[in-house]
């Protein structure tokens, strides 16, 4: 089986940990590195908590630290409550004996792009900072990569930052107008299809004690669950696991139906910055340049997941 090169563009995060997991129990990823930028923490803990997932994970793959905040505005950090003080659940994490690398997130991308011309992916689920400041200062680059798998955006379905826009847009609107808008083909791994594929209490009791994840993951993920249902008993919770879905479609795209539309990104409004414009209309003149994920085999998914990161059932 051929091997998909990637570099996964991360600020893990609780679902970041669990998609890191995923990917490099994959047989068809072969993850050349992880590059850091902050978002569900500060950049500082997203790169820690990387490194310590990566540990856990028994890989040695390389971590690059990159951006510490977006393009143009300030940054707001508003994923406490869905990933903790320390963007992992509050879960006690050691220090990695692993260090990040020195070389920097963008000078790794670039070398990778370069030596794996026109077969790499990139997988991000973070705010699209780094490759945005990327694609900036290296416009030649664009024609190199393969794909762009986002997990990011709302094209037929609410936010969940804002009304209408979703957290990894709305954190750097800019920089996803620039790869939105870079040519490069991207898939889009929106709420759309991230809402419809939960983890529940069922699945996280199934945890083979033995993994070497099992503290810091039962211990976050718990967390999570909490997060999202505020006031539920242990028993029925749910949690969507938008980042370990861009990860499987990277690897296998097959598990979502997409659908080639021109998409934008709203920068300016008071109620709508960070908004995936799509444009349904069947007249439109303008051209597709994203492919959007519609729907999912929730099923496969699910149970792909489970057996990968050793959840015995996917209850
Ligand atoms: C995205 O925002 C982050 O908090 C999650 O890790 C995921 O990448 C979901 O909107
Ligand atoms: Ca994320």
């Amino acid at each position: 089986m051929e091997s998909i090169p990637v570099i996964l563009d991360m600020d893990t995060g609780i679902d970041d940990a669990l998609a890191i997991l995923y990917a490099l129990s994959s047989k068809k990823l072969r993850a050349l590195g992880i590059t850091t930028c902050f978002g569900n923490g500060d950049i500082e803990n997203t790169t820690r908590n990387t490194l310590a997932i990566v540990e856990l994970g028994l890989s040695s793959v390389p971590v690059y630290q990159g951006a510490s905040h977006p393009l143009v505005s300030p940054w707001e950090s508003t994923a406490e409550a869905f990933h903790g003080p320390n963007g992992l659940g509050g879960t006690r994490i050691f220090h990695p004996t692993q260090k990040a690398e020195p070389l920097s997130a963008l000078d790794f991308l670039r070398k990778s792009i370069e030596d794996h011309a026109h077969d790499i992916v990139l997988v991000a689920t973070a705010r699209l900072t780094n490759i945005a400041s990327l694609l900036l200062a290296h416009t030649e680059l664009t024609s190199l990569i393969k794909r762009i798998v986002v997990m990011g955006g709302a094209a037929f379905v609410p936010g969940n930052v804002t009304p209408v826009a979703e957290a990894n847009i709305w954190g750097d609107p800019e920089a996803a107008w620039v790869v939105f808008h870079s040519g490069v083909p991207i898939t889009m791994v929106g709420l759309d299809v991230t809402m419809q594929v939960p983890i529940s209490d069922g699945m996280l009791s199934s945890l083979v004690p033995q993994v070497p994840y099992f503290d810091v993951i039962r211990e976050a993920v718990d967390f999570y669950l909490s997060a999202y249902n505020p006031g539920e008993p242990r028993g029925n919770r749910t949690a969507p696991l938008h980042d370990p879905l861009a990860v499987a479609v990277a690897e296998d795209d097959s598990l979502c139906k997409t659908q080639a539309l021109p998409v934008d990104i709203e920068l300016s409004g008071r109620f709508t910055r960070g908004m995936t414009v799509v444009d349904r209309r069947e007249r439109t003149t303008a051209a597709p340049n994203v492919d959007v994920a519609v729907t999912v085999d929730r099923e496969r998914f699910l149970k792909q997941f489970a057996q990968r990161l050793q959840f015995q059932q996917s209850g």
